[in-house]
């Protein structure tokens, strides 16, 4: 059992709804209080004072001076375990280049399939450890990551067996998800509907055996997988128990439709969805997410966030960090940057980044601080928890602390 605090404030997050805008007023800021936690749980949040004399036996873990203390950061979409490196289809985009000159020139996401096929396991461990260690840095406590840069059953295979690897070294949690519709492969023979019939009965059994992952994800666009066949695949995903989430309107209107009618946990990107759909979207319980990172990296339009909250949709924000669309990373500068562009409260920014995020991947103990959570939350040496987002991603915490462990 141990003590941490004092805090300057303590942002617990407690008590904010599920959906919609909110406002700074609603956060619940605690002055002088600190975090009682035992075996990886908050125990108890109280005025430092009383927390000593109530718990006399407790380790104490002082903190002097200023310090924050406010949930460890939730990013519910990354790519991050791949090969090889794609600066130049970025410098070649912004040199004009279009997506398919890229592509004929052998960049684009299937480089990075040929990169992360020719990779060993040994190789595709150590530089996803390195990311996932960047990110805890960064104060990210919970880390999705897919597959998707392997588009066989082999290569999907070892991304995903990767991923659980990486799970026994390091300390945020990673939840892994099944993105082998991603892209037909170049060397696949057979149409679209066969490529996802071909992840149906050959990748996703093996993934399910081997308690590789419960999550199915498919990016649905023109260049990709058509509406009609993405909503059958899903389906029979659905039917053999996976959850699913989808890469929606990225470019082209119309897919997040198809994420709220199969009961999608999460709708993704939506930077090209319509009036009338981000209705129906913020209607539904499927969570929508943004991914300022693909935009900046892409110089597309945001996703229309403070749109989704007015119409009371549950939002939240993540990174997309890949080798092509979203190649920094760091969700805190992307998550300023969004709410400059869309006019997003702290609070809202903040409930996207965690227990907003945590929903969208069916994760209800973490997110807010309060008892019977995760003891998850990041310590930022500032007397303001405003500093944060205004210093756009420049100041990082100075403990990170999981389950109760400063990592
Ligand atoms: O989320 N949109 C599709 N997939 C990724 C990009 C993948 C890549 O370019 O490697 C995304 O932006
Ligand atoms: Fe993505």
């Amino acid at each position: 059992m141990k003590i941490i605090g004092p805090f300057t404030q303590v942002v617990t997050l407690a008590q904010l709804p599920l959906r919609g805008s909110l406002a700074d007023e609603q956060l619940e800021i605690l002055e002088n209080y600190s975090i009682l936690e035992d075996e990886g749980v908050i125990v108890d949040i109280a005025l430092h004072q009383q927390l000593l004399s109530d718990y006399p036996d407790a380790e104490l873990v002082e903190i002097s001076g200023d310090a924050i203390a406010i949930p460890g950061i939730v990013d519910c979409h990354t790519h991050i375990c791949f090969g090889g490196n794609r600066a130049n289809d970025f410098a070649m985009r912004n040199a004009g280049k279009s997506y398919l000159e890229i592509a004929e020139a052998g960049g684009g996401i299937w480089s990075s399939v040929q990169h992360t096929r020719n990779a060993d396991e040994n190789e595709l461990l150590a530089s996803l450890l390195t990311r996932i260690h960047k990110l805890e840095q960064l104060g990210n406590t919970t880390i999705e990551i897919k597959s998707g840069y392997g588009l066989n059953v082999d290569a999907e295979l070892k991304m995903l067996r990767v991923i659980q690897k990486a799970q026994q070294f390091c300390k945020a949690t990673l939840v892994p998800t099944c993105l082998s519709a991603h892209l037909k492969p170049k060397d696949f023979e057979g149409s679209s509907e066969a490529y996802l019939q071909y992840i149906l009965t050959e990748i996703l059994p093996i993934v399910q055996a081997e308690k590789l992952s419960n999550r199915v994800d498919i990016f649905i666009e023109k260049s990709a997988f058509l509406p009609d066949e993405s909503k059958v695949f899903l389906e029979k995903a659905k039917a053999m128990g996976f959850t699913l989430t989808v890469h929606a309107d990225q470019f082209t209107a119309g897919s997040s439709r198809i994420a709220v009618e199969v009961g999608a946990v999460s709708a993704d990107h939506l930077e090209a969805t319509s009036e009338e759909d981000i209705a129906y979207l913020a209607q539904s319980n499927t969570v929508a997410v943004a991914l300022p990172g693909a935009s900046l990296g892409l110089g597309e339009p945001f996703t229309p966030a403070r749109k989704i909250l007015d119409n009371n949709g549950i939002l939240a924000i993540a990174s997309d960090w890949n080798p092509g669309s979203a190649p920094m990373g760091n969700l805190i500068c992307q998550a300023s940057i969004l709410a400059t562009y869309q006019k997003l409260s702290s609070a809202e920014v903040w409930a996207g980044l965690t227990y907003r995020a945590a929903h969208a991947l069916q994760l209800s103990d973490r997110g807010r601080l309060q008892k019977g959570m995760k003891a998850d939350f990041l310590v930022y040496d500032t007397n303001n928890f405003q500093n944060i987002l205004y210093q756009q991603g420049e100041m990082i915490p100075s403990a990170v602390y999981i389950s109760g462990e400063k990592i």
